[in-house]
């Protein structure tokens, strides 16, 4: 079964790739991940504030502090907790590229338009062959507008696009109030690709101790529903590839996300459960599926789901809305 696809521009062998984690941190585990046939590999993110932290410890010792940087400091976790500093970043996509054949795809984290961003030009020195932008932002000033946050994200891929000349995705939440406007944008400001979704982690309350709590939870099934929708609305209307995060845990839920319309599939918590070779079990169910129902190739099916030829989604999710919530009765 033909199960090739094109994303970021990489003619890849199937849709099937790990997903920003901590996977791509032990060079064993990336060697079992090309083993068990990934398409290409995203390495966890590099931090907009372990960048500033690193700037401004320059910046202290040419006896030119910079404020901003500095600001970044105070919110900054202790070195200690980040699996890998700057230089170790660089290094590590030396190592990946020296382990493997496969795209290695790096990850840049923050939100804020600044020099951190020049960092990606090092990312595409060391070897990287694509970046990821995972924008990860909560709004929380009142000040700040949907406009003042999405013009940000562009200058920062505008930054990025300007310095560096592999594609670059862009790693979205999907709290944005016009997500297809907003898409269109990033798209026509250059993004190769849109990356649905990011999940952020909501902290919890610990009523006896009266702390937040952080949570790690795993995703599952449900998750991709959001992103189904997602996908179905951008897919086939913008010039920029598109892959799905967040809940792709069984064959079926890569056909459905396929349907959706997402060219790569990028998987985390399912990895973390059952190791890298579910990345080949997930590959062997989908080209099986597809046999049974009589496609010819994953290119046939690509987007036969999503809303391109509806005349009007929105009226189209409104009916599906007011049908679901009647349905009660029935
Ligand atoms: C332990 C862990 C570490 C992660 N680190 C990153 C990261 O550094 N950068 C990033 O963009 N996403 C990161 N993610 C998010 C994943 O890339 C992915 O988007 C999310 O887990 C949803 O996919 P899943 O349902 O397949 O897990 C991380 C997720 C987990 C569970």
């Amino acid at each position: 079964m033909d199960l090739s696809t094109t994303y970021l521009g990489f003619r890849l062998p199937h849709p099937f790739l790990p997903g920003a984690s901590p996977l791509v941190d032990d060079l064993d585990t990336v060697r079992r991940l090309e083993d068990a046939g990934a398409a290409a590999l995203v390495m966890h993110s590099l931090f907009e504030e372990q960048i500033a932290r690193e700037q401004v410890a320059v910046a202290r010792y040419l006896d030119a502090p910079s404020d901003s940087f500095a600001e970044a400091l105070t919110y900054l976790p202790n070195p200690e907790s980040f699996a890998l500093g700057p230089e170790e970043y660089l290094e590590q996509i030396h190592k990946l590229k020296a382990a493997v054949s496969i795209p290695v795809i790096a990850s840049l984290n923050g939100s804020t338009d600044g020099g951190w961003l020049g960092y990606s030009r090092l990312m595409e020195h060391a070897g990287a062959d694509a970046l990821e932008l995972n924008v990860y932002a909560l709004a929380t000033d009142f000040d700040v507008s949907s406009e003042m946050i999405e013009r940000r994200t562009l200058h920062m891929l505008e930054a990025i696009k300007n310095s560096i000349g592999i594609p670059v995705a862009v790693k979205l939440s999907p709290f944005y109030t016009s997500l297809p406007h907003f898409a269109r944008r990033l798209a026509e400001r250059g993004a190769d690709g849109l990356v649905l979704f990011n999940r952020f982690y909501q902290p919890d309350i610990d009523v006896e101790t009266l702390e937040v709590a952080p949570t790690l939870r795993l995703s599952d099934s449900a998750e991709l529903l959001l992103r189904l929708r997602w996908l179905a609305i951008l897919s086939g209307r913008l010039d920029t590839s598109l892959a799905v995060t967040g809940g792709v845990h069984t064959s079926l839920d890569a056909v459905k996300a396929i349907m959706a319309g997402a060219d790569a599939i990028q998987l985390v918590s399912t990895l973390l459960r059952h190791g890298p070779e579910q990345l080949a079990a997930l590959r062997r169910d989908l080209a099986l599926w597809l046999e049974e129902h009589e496609y010819d190739s994953l290119e046939q099916m690509k987007g036969s789901m999503n809303l391109q030829r509806c005349p009007n989604p929105a009226a189209h999710e409104r009916a599906n809305y007011m049908t679901i919530l009647q349905s009660w009765w029935g």
